[in-house]
């Protein structure tokens, strides 16, 4: 098989927690007084905090200088951490651990890639920090995806080659940082959402490494 490393985006692909930033959100457009809903926090996936902010703040039209954009930001993201504490394994998507072990048991390398700064307080709550080789976070980035240097730090700390690499991602703009880093990528959730991904699939439920074979040999 030409894959030697797989990496995976966090939110959307290992737990939802799409639920949690939309609360959070809602949160803030509530206080400024404007509607926000869920189809609009489908534009947020991917994208991060500061550039959901913009998106935010542009769905309410509304202005604000730097120093206020700050602190909505910091008022969004102690909510959010505020509901993510109370996460547990049972948030792990289905099919994902198998998929882990799986891989792992076959020599296959695993990197988390994701842009948001509080994945090391989801992976110690979800209780799945052990399950990867390499974890690259939105600490660790300067520049958001669909830049793929979330990735490419990935490969490089795996000590592999992008070629070799096959990318699990939920957002556009995470399918747009794999491709444009090189490697192969893995759509999960609907076709009608998601383009330029090799393949689509509705989760891990389904997925093994047989079926990896058989699409990357
Ligand atoms: C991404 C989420 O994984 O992380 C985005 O899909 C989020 O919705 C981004 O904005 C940044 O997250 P955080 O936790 O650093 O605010
Ligand atoms: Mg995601």
């Amino acid at each position: 098989m030409k894959i030697k490393a797989c990496l995976f985006d966090l939110d959307g692909v290992v737990v939802d927690t799409a639920k949690y930033h939309y609360l959070a959100w809602k949160k803030i457009a509530d206080d400024l007084g404007f509607d926000f809903s869920e189809l609009d926090n489908e534009r947020l996936k991917g994208v991060s905090r500061m550039e959901s902010l913009d998106i935010l703040l542009e769905i309410g039209k509304i202005k604000v200088d730097l120093r206020t954009k700050e602190e909505l930001a910091d008022t969004k993201n102690s909510l959010y951490v505020s509901y993510i504490q109370k996460m547990t394994p049972e948030e792990i998507l289905p099919g994902v651990i198998r998929f882990l072990d799986e891989l792992r048991a076959n020599g296959i390398l695993i990197a988390l890639g994701s842009a948001s700064k509080n994945a090391m307080t989801i992976l110690d709550k979800i209780d799945i920090v052990q399950k990867f080789d390499v974890v690259i976070d939105g600490n660790k980035v300067s520049k958001a995806k669909p830049d793929p240097e979330v990735f490419l730090k990935g490969a490089i700390e795996l000590g592999v080659e992008p070629h070799e690499c096959l990318v699990f991602e939920d957002a556009q703009a995470g399918i747009d940082a794999a491709r444009n880093g090189g490697m192969y990528i893995i759509g999960i959730g609907k076709p009608e959402n998601l383009t330029n991904a090799d393949y689509i699939i509705p989760g891990f439920a389904t997925m093994n490494l047989d079926q990896l074979r058989s699409w990357y040999s």
